[in-house]
């Protein structure tokens, strides 16, 4: 019997990936939040019952993190409360529910690598043991989402990514290249390091990573999930416009420079390789994808 996929968020940068990579592996149910409004606690019990999937995946979140800021209960509601709802019944139906988390769950403040030189005292990618300490309520609520999540008792993986972004989809690059584009002078961040993953190989991995789940229940959990390697907003500006072969003078500035109403991790390089030691995945370098999807 065909697998059943249900996807929240559709229309988003990492639904659409999934629904575009799901098909060949069984019957996609895609719902947008006209579909599937998150923040109705009973049309999620209802939808998950009518659809009875065997893997829910939920990409739809409130990411506005500015936003958030003023509205609190606006993204608890998506990114705590329906995760908590969607996991429930997942578990009520025995689907596996697939959801993801943020980098913004960390403080920023690089860990320190404890073993031997020539590593030691360096600063290391957060590891899923560290302590969560978010600095914002986008990072407060979607930490409440997963702890959620994993304390529902559904089978579940709960990926934490970092800097989603897609051609076309609403994110850093198509924002920088528009402007760059349009002859706006342009000013970023260089002193926040993260990882920029790219919508489609963080959906490929986690289709594969559930169906392998699916097939043999036991690697539950957490996990951090990016592509390789790790740079600052300045660099991901460079490589991008450099990809579609824009001539534009890009002035680095610190996070000083541009204050925003939420506060953003400094550090937020995420060590994925209890992913890569569970599933035997993983994804590729950033430049790489950057560097592939732009160029010109
Ligand atoms: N984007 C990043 O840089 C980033 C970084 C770290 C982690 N993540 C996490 O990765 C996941 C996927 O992110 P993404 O970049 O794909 O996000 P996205 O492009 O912003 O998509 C989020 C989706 O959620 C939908 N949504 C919003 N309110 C809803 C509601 N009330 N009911 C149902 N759906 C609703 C949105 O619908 P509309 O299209 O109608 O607005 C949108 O399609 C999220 O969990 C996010 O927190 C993202």
């Amino acid at each position: 019997m065909a697998l059943i996929f249900l996807v929240t968020g559709s229309s988003g940068q990492v639904g659409r990936a999934l629904v575009e990579r799901l098909a060949e592996h069984g019957e996609v149910v895609a719902l947008n939040r006209q579909q599937l409004d998150l923040t109705n606690p009973e049309a999620i019990v209802d939808t998950v019952r009518a659809i009875a999937p065997n893997i829910i995946f939920n990409p739809a979140a409130w990411t506005a993190v500015d936003a958030a800021e003023s509205d609190p209960a606006g993204a608890n509601a998506l990114n705590a409360e329906a995760p908590r709802s969607l996991a429930e019944a997942a578990r009520d139906c025995g689907a596996l529910f697939v959801h993801w988390s943020t980098d913004f769950v960390f403080n920023g403040v690089a860990p320190v690598s404890e073993v031997v030189a020539p590593v030691s005292g360096q600063p290391r990618g957060w590891l899923e043991t560290d302590r969560p300490d978010p600095l914002s309520v986008y990072g407060s609520s979607k930490l409440a989402g997963e702890q959620a999540v994993l304390a529902s008792g559904a089978r579940s993986l709960v990926l934490r990514t970092a800097w989603v972004w897609s051609r076309g989809g609403k994110c850093f690059p198509e924002a920088i290249l528009n402007r760059a584009r349009g002859g706006g002078a342009l000013r970023v961040v260089a002193d926040q390091q993260g990882t920029p993953t790219h919508a489609s190989s963080l959906a490929q991995a986690a289709i594969d990573a559930a169906l392998a789940l699916w097939g043999e229940p036991g690697r539950e959990g957490l996990y951090h999930l990016t592509a390789s390697g790790h740079t600052t907003w300045y660099e991901f500006a460079l490589e991008a416009c450099a990809a579609a072969r824009l001539d534009v003078s890009i002035q680095p500035i610190t996070t000083a420079d541009w204050p925003t109403p939420a506060r953003r991790p400094a550090w937020s390089v995420l060590d994925c390789s209890r992913f890569e030691a569970a599933f035997g995945l993983r994804l590729p370098d950033w430049r790489d994808e950057v560097r592939e999807a732009y160029q010109a």
